[in-house]
């Protein structure tokens, strides 16, 4: 949720006025929502002018939210009778609204200050009103300032504490705009060199007849050495065994990838890329949906800033599920509502290659955000968000007063989060140690290293409590960490949950080939294969896998192959090492294709 709030100093006075004596007066405060510090790269700046009008939104708190583990946990754990038995939208919305108790208790406080036009809101009922500043600073026991961004110069509205009657409390969620910045989310992608002029590895498109490397390289065209220089398609198919799409993708299936204005797709680059790896893709196009205003900008093709995501994202999504549909939702920057921003998605699977530091948002509204993950996976919706790209330290790379910084959404129990690895380079024969069944990846080493920690926000699902703490209390990794740098009492969510390939992934920007690292290439290939799971699913009658971790924890000995070597180094420490099982760096390990389908197919 992002506020920007332009030109507020001109905006006009609110009429009504309060009250002499309000009943507020009287009533006990309690501090309901609390910043310790703001956002890193934002200064205070001045007080709010008393009479600019804010528009005021509360969130009412959701009925039976409680019980969310246990209803996300009936459908999606492997050993529920009701498992893959998905929930309507309508179920989700009449589960969870707020009860009609909070919404006349919190009403009735704001008709006895005065406030009467008040206006109701989407699914979660939200309460909508404008009021000027100095009428909300007293509402709310607050001040509002303006705070203003290094870098890029923008002003946001905002207050670091407010407070609420202690009778009210129970009833409401978040109140907005309050302590909330607008924090914009990171990409998880570097740019590298493309520097290596040999063909990648390609399976329908003919190799230039001219190439010729040495001894290794002039075996036939499936060399898989080569994808040392660069990944391709056909590399994360011979690696991770991924099958061809079926030709006749079913209607029902679908794929989303979340993408926020103004990062967008080329489509001439979608068709050089499919042209080089994907022959009979060429010409395919994701289906748009524009969310909050977002926008399709396709200006500036040769930016990587401003493409250099988008097109990764769709280039190798489509080209390893192509005929299937890939849906893009297309976020703009600005959502002035209290719920959160994801309750447009319908796709079966949602891939998000965008986040944020824990640091930067609030408790509360992380818990909103993930309990929309949530009721999306209770929906059949796999959530895959990718670990971040530089280990421990959070997409800021510091560590301030030395403690990791966890990267959100990644940190939501509901979501399953993809760290990066790369191919292993001492390893001089893949076909064969593939062949062998052996793990042929590491954490990855380069400029990128792979997101992975523990939350300051969520306690540890049930489906990773085992795995986390062999990993705590396993001598060979123990992290040599007191509880100032992380919270590792084995009670915090730990992430990623899996991993893939992110490293020198070939991708077309602006016409040119170039390679990318990052976490952002992991979370779409992964997603790609639980969608080409979901079409065989379907296609079997059966409903989408939904929610993935209970399964991924609870089959890893058959799923994945482990990855044993590296860490997630950054803020002048190792960061954590990757270990025999579950570690945070690489989660479970890299997924198997063949054995994840076999265990997706013997569910009901
Ligand atoms: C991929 O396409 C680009 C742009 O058309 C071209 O320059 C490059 O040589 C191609 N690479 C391969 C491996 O075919
Ligand atoms: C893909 O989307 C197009 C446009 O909405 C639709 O006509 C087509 O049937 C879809 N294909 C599949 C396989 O769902
Ligand atoms: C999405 O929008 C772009 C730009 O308008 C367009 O080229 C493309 O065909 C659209 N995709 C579909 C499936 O309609
Ligand atoms: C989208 O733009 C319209 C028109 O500019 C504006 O009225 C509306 O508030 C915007 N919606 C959001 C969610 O920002
Ligand atoms: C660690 O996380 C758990 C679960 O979220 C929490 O209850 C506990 O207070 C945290 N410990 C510290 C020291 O922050
Ligand atoms: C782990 O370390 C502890 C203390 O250093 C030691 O007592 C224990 O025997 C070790 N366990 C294993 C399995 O090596
Ligand atoms: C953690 O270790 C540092 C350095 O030794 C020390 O300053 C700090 O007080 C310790 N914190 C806790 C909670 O023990």
């Amino acid at each position: 949720m992002h506020f920007i709030l332009p030109v507020l100093a001109t905006l006009a006075v609110v009429s009504s006025a309060l009250p002499a004596h309000t009943p507020y007066t009287i009533t006990n405060h309690v501090v309901h929502e609390k910043r310790n510090s703001i956002p890193s790269k934002w200064a205070r700046r001045s007080k709010m002018e008393p009479s600019a009008k804010l528009p005021v939104r509360i969130g009412l708190t959701q009925r039976n939210m409680h019980r969310a583990h246990e209803y996300l946990d009936s459908v999606s754990n492997p050993s529920s009778k009701d498992y893959g038995r998905h929930w309507s939208i309508n179920e989700v919305t009449d589960t969870f609204a707020p009860s009609e108790e909070s919404r006349s208790e919190v009403l009735q406080w704001l008709s006895d200050n005065g406030i009467s036009s008040v206006k109701s809101g989407g699914a979660l009922h939200t309460l909508e009103f404008d009021l000027s500043v100095s009428e909300v600073e007293r509402l709310l026991k607050t001040e509002y300032w303006i705070y203003e961004h290094d870098a890029s110069g923008d002003a946001h509205v905002a207050c670091e504490e407010y407070s609420v009657p202690e009778h009210l409390k129970r009833h409401i969620n978040i109140i907005t705009p309050t302590v909330h910045f607008d924090v914009k989310p990171t990409r998880h992608l570097s740019k590298r060199e493309w520097k290596n002029p040999a063909d990648p590895l390609t399976g329908s498109h003919p190799y230039h007849e001219e190439y010729q490397e040495g001894p290794s390289a002039q075996a036939d065209d499936d060399d898989l050495q080569k994808c040392n220089d660069a990944i391709t398609p056909d590399c994360l198919r011979a690696i991770y065994n991924i099958p061809q799409a079926s030709e006749t993708p079913c209607e029902e299936n679908s794929f989303g990838i979340l993408e926020y204005t103004p990062n967008t797709y080329v489509p001439s680059d979608l068709d050089l890329f499919f042209g080089n790896y994907s022959t009979n893709a060429i010409g395919a196009r994701p289906l748009n949906l524009t969310e909050n205003n977002g926008t399709l900008d396709f200006s500036d093709p040769s930016d990587f800033n401003l493409h250099g995501e988008s097109n990764l994202d769709f280039e190798f999504a489509m080209a390893l599920t192509y005929p299937q549909n890939v849906t893009l939702y297309e976020v703009g920057a600005t959502n002035t509502n209290t719920e959160a921003d994801i309750d447009f998605v319908t796709t079966n699977v949602l891939s998000v290659s965008w986040g944020y530091d824990e640091t930067d948002l609030t408790p509360a509204y992380m818990e909103l955000l993930c309990n929309e993950y949530m009721k999306l996976g209770l929906q059949g919706v796999s959530v895959i968000y990718s670990s971040g790209d530089n280990g421990v330290g959070g997409n800021g790379k510091t560590c301030p007063d030395g403690r990791f910084v966890a990267d959100f959404p990644a940190s939501c129990p509901y979501v399953t989060a993809v760290g990066a690895t790369q191919l292993d380079t001492s390893i001089d024969d893949y076909e064969t140690a593939l062949a062998n069944g052996e793990q042929i990846e590491v954490a990855i080493k380069s400029q990128v290293i792979s997101g992975g920690g523990f939350s300051d926000v969520f306690s540890i699902p049930d489906y990773q409590q085992d795995v986390v703490n062999s990993y705590l209390n396993n001598n060979a990794t123990r992290p040599p960490y007191n509880s100032s740098v992380y919270n590792n009492t084995g009670y915090a969510r730990a992430y990623p949950d899996i991993s893939a390939n992110g490293h020198n992934y070939a991708v077309i920007v602006g016409g040119t080939q170039q390679v990318v690292d990052g976490t952002s290439a992991s979370a779409p290939t992964f997603a790609s294969m639980i969608t080409l799971i979901n079409e065989e699913r379907i296609s079997a009658g059966k409903s989408s896998v939904g929610f993935l971790n209970p399964v991924l924890y609870q089959y890893a000995d058959e799923i994945v192959k482990d990855v044993v070597s590296g860490n997630n180094a950054a803020c002048n420490t190792n960061g954590f090492v990757t270990g025999e099982g579950w570690d945070p760096v690489s989660g479970l390990g890299t997924p198997k294709y063949d054995a994840l389908l076999e265990v997706f197919m013997g569910l009901d």
